[in-house]
């Protein structure tokens, strides 16, 4: 079960009851999904065309705001998503996001057609933006395409430790281009081990408000 929830800064979440858990910051939620996964992950890395792999699709924020963020800098962006427990209708359509982030009537559509996107195949939703949605359990998923950013947007390590581990920051590395990154809100000690023993190089970065610190990892060049 899913409770909509308002956040500081206006915009909504959600809370399930199954995790004990929000989806996003409660000091707002869409502040954290920019700081952390748009200023701090797809706006760090110069690349055109860029591959991004979201870990959690749930409401659909992230891509919301990549493929925004895709139209305005004439970017081009393939984003795979995977989630295990896609919401019903019509708990999307409840999030308030098209009204905050967009004016135009074609641009406030693209929220509801990333939901309606079918699964396990490429949708082109927009002239820049590509969406491959994947129905799966992470960890059991071993991503066979490759990637240049990672949005680790799973709920936090003391609900779903599962999620968190070496084994699967490894998978999540032997894909990700030289030079890629994967952002995260938790920066967790055993977090940062964990990363770090899978291959990543680690930077704690000034975090949204509620949160002193974010994470972003990195694969080195060759
Ligand atoms: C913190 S929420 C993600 C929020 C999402 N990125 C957004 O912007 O709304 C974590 C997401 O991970 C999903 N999830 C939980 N367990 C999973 C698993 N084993 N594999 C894939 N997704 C999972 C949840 O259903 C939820 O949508």
């Amino acid at each position: 079960m899913n409770e909509i929830r308002l956040t500081g800064d206006g915009s909504t979440t959600l809370f399930s009851t199954d995790f004990g858990e929000h989806y996003h910051s409660v000091f707002g939620a869409l502040t954290e999904s920019k700081t952390v996964f748009i200023e701090n992950g797809l706006q760090s890395l110069r690349k055109n065309p860029v591959t991004v792999f979201e870990i959690g699709f749930g409401t659909g924020l992230n891509a919301y705001l990549t493929c925004l963020n895709a139209q305005q800098n004439k970017r081009s962006v393939t984003y795979y998503a995977i989630e295990k427990f896609p919401l019903e209708s019509p708990v999307p359509s409840l999030m308030n996001y098209p009204g905050l982030l967009a004016t135009e009537e074609a641009d406030k559509r693209i929220f509801s057609a990333l939901h309606e996107a079918e699964w396990g195949t490429p949708v082109a939703l927009t002239a820049s933006f590509s969406l491959f949605k994947i129905r799966a359990d992470l960890c059991s998923f071993h991503p066979e395409f490759n990637y240049d950013v990672v949005y680790f947007d799973a709920f936090a390590p003391d609900r779903q430790p599962e999620m968190w581990t070496k084994e699967i920051f490894r998978h999540l590395y032997e894909k990700l281009s030289p030079g890629g990154i994967l952002t995260t809100y938790c920066v967790k000690g055993v977090i940062k081990r964990n990363l770090k023993e899978a291959g990543f190089r680690i930077e704690k970065l000034p975090g949204p408000p509620g949160k002193r610190e974010i994470l972003r990892a990195s694969k080195e060049r060759l």
